[in-house]
This record gives C-alpha cells, structure tokens and sequence, in this order.
C-alpha cells in the first residue's frame, strides 16, 4: 500500500463555520450540487462553491509539495481525475515548463468553463472509465472526488487510477477518526456518497489493489 501523506498542507485554510454551514443545507441542496452543473460550482453557497474562480494562492503553494515528492520536472506527465475547470493543473503547467497535463471531470460545465490555457488539455470522463490506456502517465491525482462516488463505483475508480498510472498516485478523501469527526463531516457534506473511517478507506485501497498514496479531507 502507499503512504499516508498530507501534500496540500500548505493549501490555505477555510474560515467557514463547519457546523453553521451543515444546518443550512437540505437534502434538495444535496441533489442540486451532486448534478456538478452551474448551481455547484457557480450558483448560490448552500449548493457548493459559490462561485469557483481561479486565484493562485490556492495550488501555487501546493504545487512545490508535488514537484519534491515525486521529482515531477519536464516531459513527465500528470492526469488530473476530476480536474474541475483544470485550476490545480494550470498551477502544474506554469511551475513546471515541459511537464504535460490532462485532466478528466464528469462536469460538463466545469470542462466548458475550464481555464482558457488547460482547454486544450480537459476532457468530459468518468473516473470509472478513463479515457487512457495502461501505465499512460507518472503521476495520478485525485483531490476530493471519488468519495463523490457510491462505494461499489469508487472501486472502480480508484481500479481505474491504478490502471494507468506507471509509477505513482495521490487521492484525497473525505474520511474521519473518531465520532466527533464524523458528526462533523456529516454536517459538512454536500456531495460526498461514501464516507468512511481512515481505517475503512486503508482496508478498501488494500482490497482494490490501490498502491498509490492518499490522505484525508477532515473539516
Ligand atoms: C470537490 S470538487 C474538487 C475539484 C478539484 N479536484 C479541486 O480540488 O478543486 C469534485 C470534482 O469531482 C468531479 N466529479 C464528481 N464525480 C466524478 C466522476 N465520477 N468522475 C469524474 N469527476 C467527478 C466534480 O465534477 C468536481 O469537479
């Protein structure tokens, strides 16, 4: 199995009020922000980003944590599995010249709207089905999607991850340690189909046959 390894330290920290925003949500919010259409991304809070725009302080920082961990530099090549509008990989592109990017999200709203420069890069897939052959790229991330994913289709996915990476992968999931954690989660969540204990998710990468590494989404 991978190692347990927190790469987005250096993303900025929310503000929000964990539980403030749990009570203000309902279950037709919930319905709404799983389409991963407009109202996700670009509507009103209660049902998801409110309003995702890019800003480099978010991956700018993140980025180095990627570069030493696995000696990404020019002509090696990186997939993005569930890119949004390719924020994360445009950062990739611009700090790392010669380094080629893909990335993958179901939304075809974000693809639409992605970053005029990762255009060419983004595509509409499934990360139960990706578009790539075998051992195709040296890096596979996936931060906070396939937890998105009901627990028999993120096997597939997290399968998928495996399949066409040749060397290394990183995920992030939504997960929790002890019962506080999880009303805390619970609350939290807006789109996330399966959330487990940290133990449950180390057991699930073993079963799969997930060899890459991954670490948590605690709020
Ligand atoms: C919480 S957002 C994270 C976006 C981006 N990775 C980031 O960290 O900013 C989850 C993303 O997963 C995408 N997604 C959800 N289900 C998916 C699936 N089955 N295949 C590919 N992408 C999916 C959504 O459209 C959305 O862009």
């Amino acid at each position: 199995m991978g190692q347990e390894i927190n790469l987005l330290a250096n993303y900025p920290q929310s503000k929000r009020n964990v539980k403030e925003r749990g009570e203000t949500k309902t279950e037709a919010d919930r319905q709404l922000a799983r389409q991963f259409g407009r109202e996700f991304f670009d509507g009103e809070r209660s049902h998801g980003y409110g309003g995702y725009t890019y800003h480099p302080r978010f991956w700018q920082p993140v980025v180095p944590t990627f570069v030493t961990q696995y000696g990404l530099c020019a002509g090696k090549k990186l997939l993005d599995v569930g890119c949004g509008k390719g924020f994360m990989l445009h950062d990739f592109a611009q700090l790392i010249p010669g380094i080629h990017v893909s990335g993958i999200d179901i939304s075809s709203y974000a693809i639409s709207n992605a970053l005029e420069t990762m255009q060419p890069y983004v595509q509409v897939a499934d990360a139960r089905s990706l578009p790539f052959q075998e051992n195709s790229f040296d890096l596979v991330i996936a931060i906070n999607t396939i937890h998105n994913l009901e627990l028999d289709e993120l096997k597939e996915a997290l399968r998928e991850i495996e399949r066409v990476s040749r060397g290394n992968s990183f995920i992030t999931v939504d997960a929790y340690r002890n019962a506080e954690e999880k009303e805390l989660m619970e609350a939290w969540n807006l789109t996330a189909k399966t959330i487990l204990h940290v133990d449950e998710w180390k057991s699930l990468f073993q079963s799969v046959g997930y060899s890459g590494d991954f670490y948590w989404f605690i709020p």
